[in-house]
């Protein structure tokens, strides 16, 4: 059994992969409500939550594999590693980032002591280190659909954006054959380096219509963050994560996708055209 720690963006793909290739497979989800289309695909669903131990420890029960993708607060990641030490797991696979201990950003700095808690577990584990979501888009795709513009501070950096359901691909592929990946680290990208100007330029093109990218500042990127609901920590933070963006932060590429998946990964392009209606405007 594979128990995937949550059913958000990279754990519902995955799960959905492994239950397709009748790999019996488990999420831990606080809602089951929100996990009814992979129930009905075969995925046990487990009711749960990161904060409780004993629900954690439940949904163990008979696991050979773990992947550990979750909003990455050390407590709870740290607390289902344990877990999965006490009940002997074979490998766990982490999802994380440009985890550094003396990073500026807190979640990176987060995700080294998570990495250091796996290391020290004695567990055999692999690491996705992750850039940049294509996925995030989806979040900006309202305005864009209404406005046909977005903003970041990101300037003329570039980034190796990655397709989750890449992510999620790797995950499941190391899941259900660890042999050969113990103690591997992957750095998960899509095939090209994309300045927001570029990514402007390709919705521009599938979507047929101009789309047009504007510099802001740090500041107005927290703003509208916030406005959107954010916590203004979390604005914080994830305004500043972008702000490094123009400094070169996530113009990394790597080929570690095609080597573990055998194909090609997934182009921006590829990405834009498989979402277009959420980029839409409303008729
Ligand atoms: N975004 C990026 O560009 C990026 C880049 C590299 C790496 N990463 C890493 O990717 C990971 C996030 O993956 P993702 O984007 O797939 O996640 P996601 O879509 O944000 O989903 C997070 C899931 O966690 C669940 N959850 C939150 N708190 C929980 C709790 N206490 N107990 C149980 N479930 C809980 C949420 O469920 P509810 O529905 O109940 O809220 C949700 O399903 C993080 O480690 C992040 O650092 C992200």
């Amino acid at each position: 059994m594979i128990l995937i720690a949550t059913a958000g963006k990279v754990g519902s793909e995955a799960a959905r992969l492994l239950a397709q290739q009748d790999a019996p497979v488990r999420v831990l989800v606080r809602d089951p409500d929100k996990a009814t289309v992979l129930a009905q695909l075969g995925v046990d669903v487990a009711e749960g939550d990161l904060d409780d131990v004993t629900s954690i420890d439940a949904a163990m029960q008979g696991v050979t594999a773990v992947v550990l993708v979750s909003p990455a607060v050390p407590a709870q990641e740290l607390s289902l590693i344990d877990s999965a030490a006490r009940a002997r797991v074979g490998h766990v696979v982490k999802i994380t980032s440009k985890a550094s201990a003396d990073s500026p950003i807190a979640r990176q700095r987060g995700q080294a002591e998570i990495e250091a808690g796996l290391l020290g577990s004695g567990l055999d584990y692999t690491l996705l280190r992750n850039n940049f979501y294509m996925q995030n888009f989806l979040m900006l795709a309202p305005a864009i659909a209404q406005t046909s513009s977005f903003g970041a501070a990101a300037g003329d950096g570039q980034v190796g954006f990655v397709d989750t359901r890449d992510v999620a691909a790797v995950a499941a592929e190391i899941a259900a054959a660890p042999a050969g990946h113990a103690g591997a680290t992957y750095l998960l990208t899509g095939p090209q380096l994309l300045s927001y100007a570029d990514v402007a330029a390709a919705l521009s093109k599938v979507l047929g219509r101009p789309i047009a990218f504007h510099t802001r500042t740090r500041e107005q990127d927290k703003q509208e963050m916030i406005d959107a609901g954010l916590p203004r920590e979390l604005a914080d933070m994830n305004a500043h994560a972008v702000s490094l963006i123009a400094d070169d932060d996530a113009a990394w590429l790597s080929q570690d996708v095609p080597s573990v998946l055998g194909r090609p990964a997934r182009s921006f392009a590829q990405f834009a055209t498989d979402h277009v209606a959420a980029f839409a405007p409303e008729r």
